[in-house]
Order: C-alpha cells, then structure tokens, then sequence
C-alpha cells in the first residue's frame, strides 16, 4: 500500500525519485508526488493517476540532489491532487506509508493550536502534529510524534532548515536502504534500490535514519548509534523488468518452472549410494535452520495468511491432514487476528506470505507468538517483517513478483508446503524414507510438467474469448482441485472484474445451482482420480442446466466430449502434484481473458501489490 522513496547524493532526484516510482507503483497506482529542494526551497509536484502522469508534469530540466516521492493507495480521503503526497506543513514535508488510526483525535488538538489541515488524508495530520513539535531537533520531533501517532507508518521527512538531509522513520510498513558513492537511498522495496546495489538493510522499527549524500546513520530512541545486518539480494534489474512481454504478469507466469526450480533444489539432498538411505533425494532443511524437532508434539497446525497466500494454505491442509495426520485449520488472517484462538506451545502456526509485509499477516503472527505458539512462515521476500518475527523462516525464492495477481509466488509457496509436508511426514514416521524420496522427484518433475503447460498458451488464449463477455463464473471441483478454484477464481476476478465463485462440486446443489443458466461459464476442475466419477456427475448437472463448461483435467482422464465446451489437459502425475500445472492454466485464463478485455493486467483497479493497512 502505497509506494515511497527518499533520495540525497550526486544524482538528480527527481529522475532517481520518477524512476523509484515507476517500479514501486505496483504498491498503489491512485496518484503520484516528488518535493525536491531546488534552490534552498522545497518544490512539490503531484498528480492524480500513474507515475507516467506525473512524470508527463515534471519539466525536463527539472534538476535537484534531495527529493522524495510517493505514489498512493487512497486510503482517507479520495483520489485528488490535494490528497495527494508529499503533504508540507510549516518546514516539514513529509510522504507517509500506513494509516494514522488516531488522526481525526489529533486533527482536533492541533486545531486548538490554529493549525488546519487542507486534505482529507491522515497523513497531513502526521505534517502539522511534527511541524508543532519541532524546534530545531528532528530526533526530539519524531521521537515524540512517535509517542502521539497510533497505526502504522513509514515516514521520509525533510525540514526546511536542514537542506539535503531526509529523516526517516517507521512502524509497520517497510523501509529500506542503501547508501552508495551516489548517494543515499531508502524507499518500500528493494526494488527500487536495485540500480544502485544489491546490499541494503530493513530499518528497524523505531529507529531514526538521518540520510546525508555522504551516510546514513541509524540510531535508537536513546541515540545509540545501530548498524543494521547488511543484506544481499540475489536477482538483478532485469528481474524487475518485463523483458519484453507485454505485462509483468505474463512474465511471471513463464517463470515459474525457475522459481520452483530455485525454490526446490536447495533444499533436495541426494544421499550416497552406500549409505544409509542410499541414493534417496530427501527434502532437508538444515540450512533453512529449521529442525527437525519443529513438529514434535505438536497436536495443531493453524495456517494463515490472506488471499493467493491463503489459497496456499488450503492446500496445505489437505496434504498436511493427508500425510502427517494431524489436524490442520486455514484462517484468513484478517479473522484470526481478532478472534481467540486456542494457541499453545504444541500449536504450531504457519503464516504465509509473498510480501512478507501484510499487516494482517503479521498481526496474526504476534498474536501466535504472545500466546506461546510456535511460528513458521513461508516468505518470499528476504528480511521482511513476517521472517523477522517468526521462530523459523521457510523461503521461497520466486524472485521479485510485481504484478499485482500473484502467480509464481503461489506455485513457489504450494512447493514449500509439498515439501514440508513430505520431510515432516518421513520425520514423523508417516511415511518411508524411500516414499519421501518418491514424492520429492514427483514434486521435480511438477518444473517439466509446467513447461508443457506453458506450450498450450495459444490454445488457452482462444478459449479465453469466449469468456471476454461473461459477467459471472462458476468455478468448482472436489479435494485439492477445489482449493484450487479459490485461487483461479481470485485471480479472474481481480484481473478481469468478472463476478465468479470458487465452489465445492458437491456443494452446487445446496442453493447455487439455481445462478447457472444457459450460456454461464463453469470451469470445472477435474484432475483428482478418487473423485473424477463424482466431480463429473456434478459436471453433468450443470450441464443439463446449459452451463457452457470448460473442464481442466489430467490427459489420460475418460470423459465424455459432450460433457464439455472445452477440455484443457495437463500432463498425468501422481494427483497429488496436479494444482501446480492447473494452477497456470487458470493463471492463463484470466491473463488472457483481462488481456482480451483490453484491461490494465498488472495493476487492477482499487488494489495493490502489498497490503500493508488492515
Ligand atoms: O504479500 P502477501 O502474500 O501477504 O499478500 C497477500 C494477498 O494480498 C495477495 O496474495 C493477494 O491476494 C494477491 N494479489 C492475489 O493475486
């Protein structure tokens, strides 16, 4: 939610900060600011819509060593210039990520002192309430606004009287850094450091970053100077770029055999011939450093994340029930975090996460922590919040996912959960070092399986015309398939704004089956041998109601060719590994279908990549 970045050192700002925000505009795309210092004074531009209409406003030689730039998720206040960042009070210009909660109550006490806000946002309220503090020393400043704001933030601050130099604060929402011979650079993302290097921190919580052209100095609230863990990324630029397909969505969903195969092949040890489990590929977390000992008297596991992360989890469930025979529940995090759940040192709570940086997400995870509960969490981006504060940390190294729609970070995040289940399994005696082998080089050959998948586009696009016009879409299917159709049903919707639903197969009868008339789409998922029979005698009653049926099914499945409009095959593999090859065709089928509808693929509207607001 909401994409920020401050600069000052020997480039030009306002091109670090338009460039900075072109690759963080996938955090929210409402509008766009900078405010530079040009000749000793603090220039604001902002405008409602993408980074390019800003971008368009900015004069050429528009030149400045120290800006800072936001691009916006509206949260209080409505898509305006006026509500637009960076918001300037007195000396301080400030761009904000987060929600001030307390704001209205502030607003109310600054009034008395005769200040005035002149937008609807609560983080103009941030600029008046540090403009009355400060007097000359930001760490007094912002150390007491801290004592006054409630809610979560990420703040880069400039003050009139001190020229070139950005202050930076935060609570919740992420910040990082890098400070190179070009200057000093802190933004959201890494994504938007990258250009300048590969090395950068998180700035912890409550911690003030003074940047200079020359440094940046951390300190606590006591001071004490602090040298964060230096960290490295592993990808390049181009990682972020759409290298030449037309949508970075498109993109990810063909990187998925790397990301599985960058995800998986770490953790695969293939022990000697001769030894004791000669010649067997076990999944083996050591250098994860997550033990063995992790799921040792447990007698719950409690998944929960949000949306695609969460769809994970459902599958998750159903194998985690299936080969480790404990009991598994899958929460929506939103949820958890506010009922009262039963949590114990043997409960143990899997969060899940692309970003690792949802702030449902990773409430839920403290509040598993402050009730004594063991935490894991699957997490795709490096040093964020939600691998900092859980015990253990399984990451998944999809690379950097920018689309909106998630799609490699959910194939990426089904593989950890396949192999935790399988080297818990073996662990805990459920199944033979030898099965676990089995399962590991059946979870391998998922990397070809896709790849053939990905050769079906053309025909996956066609089929995909017959959906541009639909306005509700049913999709159904039993076991894993149908948590799966959470994830294609999502994944239409939030691409293509077509109303679908995610159903059980079985469940149609029970009241829904009375939307599907002649001509509604069902894409019916049907590639779980134990209930093939079952799910196509659902099949056949939507299709004796005119549903025009596309059925994803496995090649060697025998179904009658009127039962559908369409079949789509995936390659035969143990059913176990089917949602990862389905997965990309009904990733494909709402990308061509939002692609067909002429619709803007990679940034949604009303969404954004990283929900960093509950
Ligand atoms: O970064 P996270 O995995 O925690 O994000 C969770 C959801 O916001 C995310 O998966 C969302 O549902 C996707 N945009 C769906 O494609």
């Amino acid at each position: 939610m909401c994409g920020i970045i401050g600069f000052t050192g020997y480039l030009n700002s306002a091109e670090v900060l338009l460039q900075g925000l072109s690759e963080l505009e996938y955090r929210g795309y409402d509008s766009a600011g900078i405010a530079c210092l040009r000749d000793g004074k603090v220039e604001i531009i902002k405008e409602v819509g993408k980074v390019s209409s800003l971008h368009a406003k900015v004069p050429a030689d528009f030149t400045s060593s120290c800006g800072i730039g936001h691009t916006r998720w509206a949260t209080h206040g409505g898509v305006t210039e006026v509500n637009a960042h960076p918001h300037r009070y007195g000396k301080v210009t400030l761009i904000h990520n987060g929600i001030i909660e307390n704001y209205h109550e502030l607003a109310e006490e600054l009034a008395k002192g005769g200040r005035f806000p002149v937008s609807e946002t609560d983080t103009e309220i941030a600029a008046l309430l540090l403009d009355s503090l400060y007097t000359g020393d930001a760490y007094a400043a912002i150390k007491e606004a801290c004592n006054h704001l409630e809610g979560a933030y990420g703040f880069c601050i400039m003050f009139d009287d001190q020229p070139e130099v950005i202050y930076c604060i935060r609570k919740g929402s992420p910040l990082v850094a890098t400070h190179t011979d070009e200057g000093s650079v802190i933004a959201s993302d890494m994504v938007a450091l990258l250009r300048y290097s590969k090395d950068y921190f998180v700035l912890p919580e409550f911690h003030i970053a003074k940047m200079t052209k020359d440094a940046i100095i951390v300190t606590d609230f006591e001071g004490n100077i602090v040298n964060p863990e230096i960290m490295t990324v592993t990808w390049d630029t181009t990682a972020a770029q759409k290298n030449g397909y037309k949508h970075f969505m498109a993109k990810e969903i063909h990187e998925q055999p790397e990301a599985l195969r960058r995800t998986i092949m770490p953790r695969i040890v293939k022990h000697a011939e001769g030894s004791e489990l000669g010649g067997l590929s076990l999944p083996d977390f050591t250098a994860d450093n997550i033990p063995d000992s992790l799921f040792k008297d447990v007698s719950r596991i409690i998944i929960t994340a949000c949306g695609t992360a969460m769809h994970a989890g459902m599958m998750g469930k159903i194998l985690f029930e299936r080969l480790l025979r404990k009991p598994v529940t899958v929460d929506i995090a939103s949820e958890f975090r506010y009922e009262d759940p039963i949590l114990d040192e043997n409960t143990l709570v899997i969060t899940v996460s692309q970003s690792g940086e949802t702030a449902d997400t990773l409430a839920a995870l403290r509040l598993a922590r402050e009730n004594g509960a063991r935490t894991l969490s699957i997490v795709n981006v490096k040093g964020s919040s939600i691998a900092r504060e859980s015990d253990y940390v399984f990451y998944t190294h999809a690379g950097p996912e920018i689309a909106v729609a998630s799609t490699k970070a959910y194939t990426a995040q089904l593989s950890a959960f396949y192999m935790i289940a399988f080297r818990f399994a073996y662990v805990l005696g459920k199944i033979t070092a030898k099965e676990c082998s089995d399962y590991m080089e059946g979870l391998l050959d998922v990397i070809p399986s896709i790849e053939e998948v990905l050769k079906q586009e053309d025909d996956v696009e066609a089929i995909s015309h017959h959906l541009v016009k639909a306005e509700n879409l049913f999709f159904i299917g039993r076991s894993l398939d149908y948590a799966l159709t959470w994830e294609g049903s999502i994944k239409l919707k939030e691409i293509t704004y077509i109303h679908s639903e995610a159903y059980a197969a079985g469940e149609l009868k029970h009241g829904t089956l009375s939307l599907i008339t002649d001509g509604t789409p069902v894409i019916a998922l049907a590639t779980q041998s134990h209930v093939l029979s079952k799910t196509l005698s659902n099949v056949k009653e939507v299709r004796a109601r005119g549903a025009f049926v596309i059925c994803v099914t496995t090649k060697d499945a025998v179904i009658e060719p009127t039962l559908c409009d369409f079949r789509i095959d995936i390659p035969r593999t143990d059913d176990i590994f089917a949602p990862f090859s389905a997965a990309v065709i009904l990733q494909m089928i709402a990308y061509h279908t939002a692609s067909l509808r002429g619709l803007d693929v990679d940034q949604p509207r009303n969404l954004a990549k990283s929900v960093t607001v509950e």
